[in-house]
């Protein structure tokens, strides 16, 4: 018989019942580190006292109000975002996905109100914007799409890293936008090198392109700036926001600038819940926590210590692991063991981690873990490592 949850995840055997920062509590009681955030969602702990503050009173006063009516917690979010990076205007969203279907949209509109025949997104091999129809299009991946045609059009998806293919492709008279992750979080934590998101810019300028940035995974402090782009020195003319911007409480953003966002006239998109007011409290006082040169500064200096303590493991157990990649707190430790094997036995010592393409297993540790936790994880990662080794 069908479960009455539908069984599309598969689940580990763990059920946790509470947390507090960097730890979660399984329900018999065991005390998990947790290194996976939800993947790289409770960007400021579990139960942080200032987001259940700001929840909570904001509760106490109005939960939900209609996008029929002016919203002050969403106004002042979207100010807080324009103030603190490239764009103009912001739509807020419930998740990823819908980031990313508002993004296609935004940039089919605005070629549609310009009257040009370019529908055409470029997007990249390992990529994930989501499960809706539009991502799983944009993706592209046959382990996403099969069983669910006809995908949607519009979607180009070319090889990682092959300059020429991408070149040829930016040039063809249909291709509008381009669209990508700055880091690759379910495609195996793969960083695009700065130059080439410089690169990329260029190539959007030349061919007139709208560059549009996912940062749903690597946005939000995860890379110790508040936006990865901001580390190539490029800004984009969309980008999709969700995970680490609501710490836990479901929230999304697509952030545009004027002139990509000005075809999105009153009636062209909308959303019940998008904007909500508990979500835009918790999104602003999760700005206000880390969009601040201080807090971000302690990410890039934690970030260089894990790094550091992960390239020791590789060092001590060559025959588990092969490399440390990744930005800031969005680590990958690309395996020579089976990446699920690592998470597995990660269980064993009481640490969650999360496994990605590429034989990947992913570190997304909340931004402000503290150093006794994460030397703490890195103990637990080697003991771990070693119990593999031990059944080998
Ligand atoms: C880069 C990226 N884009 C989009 C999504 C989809 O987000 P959501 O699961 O909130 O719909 C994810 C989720 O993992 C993601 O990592």
């Amino acid at each position: 018989m069908i479960p009455t949850v539908l069984p599309t995840y598969n689940r580990a055997p763990l059920s946790f019942v509470s947390g507090e920062g960097s730890w979660l509590v399984e329900q018999d009681g065991r005390r998990f580190l947790d290194f996976g955030a939800g993947i790289a969602v409770n960007a400021l702990g579990h139960a942080n006292p200032d987001l259940v503050q700001a929840l909570t009173d904001q509760a106490g006063k109005l939960w939900h109000v209609s996008n029929l009516y002016q919203i002050a917690p969403q106004q002042r979010l979207a100010d807080m975002l324009v103030d603190a990076t490239f764009a103009d205007t912001v739509f807020f969203t419930n998740s990823g996905t819908e980031s990313c279907e508002l993004a296609v949209k935004m940039a089919r509109k605005y070629r549609h109100d310009r009257g040009e025949d370019r529908p055409v997104i470029l997007t990249f091999e390992g990529s994930f914007h989501g499960r809706s129809s539009a991502g799983i299009a944009a993706a592209a991946s046959e382990k996403m799409t099969k069983g669910f045609g006809p995908i949607l059009p519009g979607f180009r998806s070319l090889p990682w890293g092959d300059h020429d293919a991408l070149t040829a492709a930016a040039a063809q008279p249909d291709v509008g936008a381009i669209l990508i992750e700055p880091v690759q979080g379910e495609g195996g934590i793969r960083p695009v090198p700065d130059h080439c998101l410089k690169g990329l810019r260029d190539l959007c300028d030349e061919h007139g392109l709208l560059l549009i940035l996912d940062e749903v995974q690597c946005g939000v402090g995860r890379t110790g700036k508040l936006f990865a782009h901001e580390w190539a020195g490029i800004s984009p003319d969309i980008m999709m926001v969700a995970k680490g911007i609501g710490g836990g409480f479901p929230l999304g953003a697509v952030l545009a600038t004027e002139a990509a966002a000005q075809a999105m006239t009153a009636g062209t998109h909308g959303s019940t819940y998008g904007g909500n007011p508990l979500a835009c409290a918790v999104g602003c006082k999760v700005m206000e926590i880390i969009a601040d040169d201080a807090f971000l500064a302690e990410v890039i200096r934690k970030a260089g210590q894990l790094r550091q303590g992960l390239e020791g493991l590789v060092a001590s157990h060559p025959d588990i692991f092969e490399e440390v990649r990744g930005a800031g707190l969005m680590l990958g430790l690309k395996c020579k063991a089976a990446n699920t094997d690592v998470v597995q036995a990660g269980y064993g010592q009481e640490l969650l981690t999360v496994p990605a393409a590429d034989n990947v297993v992913r570190l997304l540790p909340p931004l402000n873990l503290s150093d006794a936790d994460m030397k703490e994880a890195l103990t637990r990662l080697d003991a771990a490592a070693s119990a593999l080794e031990a059944d080998e």
